[in-house]
């Protein structure tokens, strides 16, 4: 219940910030940001159901986590292009931790040729990214986000890219192994309609629905390739995964109640010019 008052004193506004007895749900929690934002959520006091393919053994890393956040963490393995797989998700949550409140799409899908040139983009792997990126955040959407709208509330964030709010400068891959795929930048400019799509259709239920956008974070990239985007940022540097975790905090907490629609871009201005 937002309070009615326009006194600030009678606000406390880092118990705004507070995630304690909130559940959230991350996909991709086993990667390089939902690593970031699990750790971020459970020192805010949620519980999180981390979910992953079962390669990146999300149960054996909840287990860890317990050591530290007694029993406040879960694991499931899953396909979140699988209709069945993110049922099962979203019943093993409620089952768990008897609830959800936040639901972060962290995901994503890099095949064996991701990096292929886009003349000689098979369609299998076009189709392997679109499933994972874009049909995996519909159905965590529809199946996570439903149970939401009919509860009456829960904040939603997914995760589009850099290259659905601008196209890649293709200088930044120059002398390096690295490119951006067509399959990637299309697939998350569906996640990014998607979304403020659903930031419309599910206001008055209760529900929040905004984008967070990173921006090369580092993760032990090639030497040239960290030269070239130094060049190109306006911060004059790559990001790291610690520093996109604040926007998940804001976005799931009680502190962004009045945002849905919105788009953080964690990009050190890499969009601004
Ligand atoms: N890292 C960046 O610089 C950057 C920039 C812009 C956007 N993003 C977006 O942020 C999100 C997180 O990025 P990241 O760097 O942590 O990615 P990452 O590749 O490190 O992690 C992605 C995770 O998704 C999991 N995954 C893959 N297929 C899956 C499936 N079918 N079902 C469930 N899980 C699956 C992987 O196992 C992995 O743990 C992604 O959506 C990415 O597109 C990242």
């Amino acid at each position: 219940m937002i309070k009615r008052t326009t006194d600030p004193e009678e606000i406390d506004f880092k118990d705004k910030f507070s995630l304690t007895g909130k559940v959230i749900v991350i996909t991709g929690g086993m990667g390089l940001i939902g690593k970031a934002f699990t750790e971020a959520c459970l020192q805010f006091g949620s519980s999180v159901m981390i979910a992953d393919i079962d390669k990146a053994e999300p149960e054996k890393n909840a287990d860890k986590l317990n050591e530290r956040f007694k029993g406040r963490a879960a694991g499931i393995s899953i396909d979140v292009g699988k209709r069945n797989d993110v049922i099962r998700l979203k019943d093993e949550t409620l089952k768990k931790f008897g609830r959800i409140d936040g639901l972060v799409n962290c995901h994503q899908n890099k095949t064996a040729k991701f990096f292929a040139k886009f003349e000689e983009y098979t369609d299998e792997n076009w189709d392997a990214v679109i499933e994972t990126n874009l049909k995996g955040t519909y159905l965590t959407c529809q199946i996570i986000g439903s149970y939401m709208a009919e509860k009456g509330s829960g904040s939603i964030i997914n995760m589009p890219s850099t290259y659905s709010v601008v196209a890649p400068n293709q200088n930044l891959y120059h002398g390096t192994s690295l490119g951006c795929p067509a399959a990637y930048s299309a697939s998350k400019g569906g996640v990014m309609a998607l979304s403020q799509y659903l930031a419309t259709y599910w206001a008055d239920k209760g529900v929040r629905v905004n984008q967070i956008t990173p921006h090369g974070v580092w993760n032990n990239h090639e030497d040239k390739f960290e030269e070239n985007f130094s060049r190109f940022s306006p911060l004059k540097r790559m990001s790291y995964n610690h520093e996109v975790a604040g926007a998940a905090v804001f976005l799931l907490s009680d502190a962004s109640s009045y945002v849905t629609g919105d788009n953080i871009r964690v990009d050190g201005g890499w969009t601004a010019w």
